[in-house]
C-alpha cells in the first residue's frame, strides 16, 4: 500500500547532522506523526459507522440481527459493533490507499490536485492507519469473544479470545471456517508488505519493489473476506451491491497501471528482445493484464445482473446463526 519510489524520490526526511538514528527508523517515526490527522479522521468515520450500526441494532432493522437474532441489544453487544465499524473504516481506508498507489503507479494524469510528494506522503499515512484499522477490528471481535465466555475460567477464556481471531484454522463454526483466516490472511500479509518500505535500504529497492506489488492480494482478500461474512452485506441489498460498485474504480486503476506502468521498465513490451523481458516474464505479465481485464468485465457483470452473492432476506428469523458469538 505504500508507493513505489526509489531511494532518491521516496520523500524520506533529510536526517539532521545530531540524528544519529537510521534513516528507515526517522522515515518510520516521521511517517506516524504525519498519520495521526488521518488517524483522527478515520476514529470519527468509526464513530460514525458505530452510531449508524448502533441505532440499526435497536431499531431492529439491522441485517446483523436478521443473521443473528440474538443480538438484538446494542448496549450488550457494542464490542461487536465496535469491530463491524472498524471493519468497514479498515476498508474504506484499504480502498483510498490502494487508489493513491495504483495512482503513483500508473499512468500519469494529465493534471493533479495536489503535488506527487503529497500524494506519496497520503499514500504511506494512510497505509499506517489502515494497518491499525484492520487490527482494531480483530481485537474488538476478540474481546467480544472474552466478554462473551462467561461460563469459562479467566485464562481460558482470554485464550478462546485470541486464539479465534488471531489462530488461523483455530475458528471453526460455520462460515468462519474460511472467512476468518481470509481476514487473518489479510492482516498478516500487510504488516510486512506495508512496512518493508521502512527497510527498503536494507534489503534492496528491487527487492522492496517486487515484494510490494503483492499488495494487492491484501486488498483483495480483505473484500473476499467482507463479502463472504459480513452480517451487514449478507443480503441481496443495496449495502452489497455498493460494496461491489466500489470495486469497479480500484479494477479500472488496476488495469490501467498495468497497460501503462509509471515505470518503463514494467511496459510489457516485445518478448525476448534485448534488455526487454525474457518469454516466461512477458506471459505472466500478459495474462495479468488479460485477468485485471476479466475483473473489470466481472464486476459490472455482477452489479448490472444483480447477482452478487447476497442471500435472500427471510421472512422469519433464522434458528441457528452462521458465526459466533454462538448462538445458545
Ligand atoms: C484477524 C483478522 C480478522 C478477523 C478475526 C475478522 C473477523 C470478522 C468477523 C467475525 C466478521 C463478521 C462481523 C459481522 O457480523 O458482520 C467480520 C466482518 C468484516 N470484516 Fe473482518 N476480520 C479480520 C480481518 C479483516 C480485515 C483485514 C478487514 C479489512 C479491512 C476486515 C473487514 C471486515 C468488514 C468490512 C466486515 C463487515 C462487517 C459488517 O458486516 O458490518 N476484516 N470480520
Amino acid at each position: 500500500m505504500l508507493p513505489e519510489t526509489t531511494p532518491a524520490d521516496d520523500g524520506t526526511p533529510p536526517q539532521s547532522a545530531g540524528d544519529r538514528r537510521p534513516a528507515d527508523r526517522v522515515a518510520l517515526s516521521a511517517d506516524l506523526r504525519a498519520a495521526l490527522p488521518d488517524a483522527t479522521a478515520a476514529v470519527l468515520v468509526t464513530a460514525g459507522v458505530f452510531a449508524f450500526l448502533y441505532v440499526r441494532m435497536e431499531s431492529g432493522d439491522s441485517a446483523t440481527v436478521a443473521v443473528m437474532p440474538f443480538m438484538d441489544d446494542p448496549h450488550t453487544y457494542w464490542m461487536y459493533l465496535l469491530s463491524q465499524a472498524f471493519g468497514w473504516s479498515g476498508l474504506l481506508w484499504a480502498w483510498g490507499t490502494v487508489m493513491l498507489g495504483l495512482l503513483l503507479s500508473g499512468p500519469r494524469p494529465a493534471r493533479l490536485p495536489v503535488s506527487r510528494q503529497v500524494l506519496e506522503r497520503w499514500h504511506r499515512t494512510t497505509s499506517l492507519t489502515t494497518m491499525a484499522l484492520m487490527f482494531a477490528h480483530a481485537l474488538m471481535f476478540a474481546a467480544e469473544l472474552v466478554r462473551y465466555e462467561t461460563e469459562l475460567a479467566w485464562a481460558e477464556r482470554l485464550w478462546a479470545g485470541f486464539a479465534d481471531s488471531f489462530v488461523p484454522g483455530w475458528y471453526d463454526s460455520g462460515t468462519g471456517r474460511f472467512a476468518i483466516p481470509i481476514g487473518q490472511g489479510a492482516l498478516y500479509l500487510a504488516v510486512p508488505l506495508g512496512l518493508l518500505f521502512y527497510i527498503r535500504h536494507r534489503i534492496g529497492a528491487n527487492t522492496w519493489r517486487r515484494l510490494h506489488r503483492f499488495v494487492i492480494v491484501v486488498y483483495v482478500l480483505s473484500v473476499w473476506h467482507t463479502l463472504l461474512y459480513g452480517t451487514n452485506v449478507w443480503y441481496g441489498e443495496w449495502p452489497r451491491t455498493v460494496l461491489w460498485l466500489l470495486q469497479l474504480p480500484v479494477a479500472v486503476l488496476l488495469l490501467l497501471r498495468l497497460l501503462r506502468p509509471a515505470r518503463r521498465a514494467q511496459a510489457l513490451g516485445a518478448p525476448g528482445r534485448r534488455g526487454g523481458v525474457s518469454l516466461p516474464g512477458w506471459t505472466v505479465r500478459a495474462c495479468g493484464r488479460v485477468a485485471a481485464g476479466a475483473v473489470v468485465v466481472g464486476l459490472l457483470i455482477v452489479v448490472a445482473s444483480g447477482h452478487d452473492g447476497g442471500r435472500e432476506r427471510p421472512a422469519a428469523p433464522p434458528s441457528t446463526s452462521p458465526h459466533a458469538p454462538e448462538p445458545e
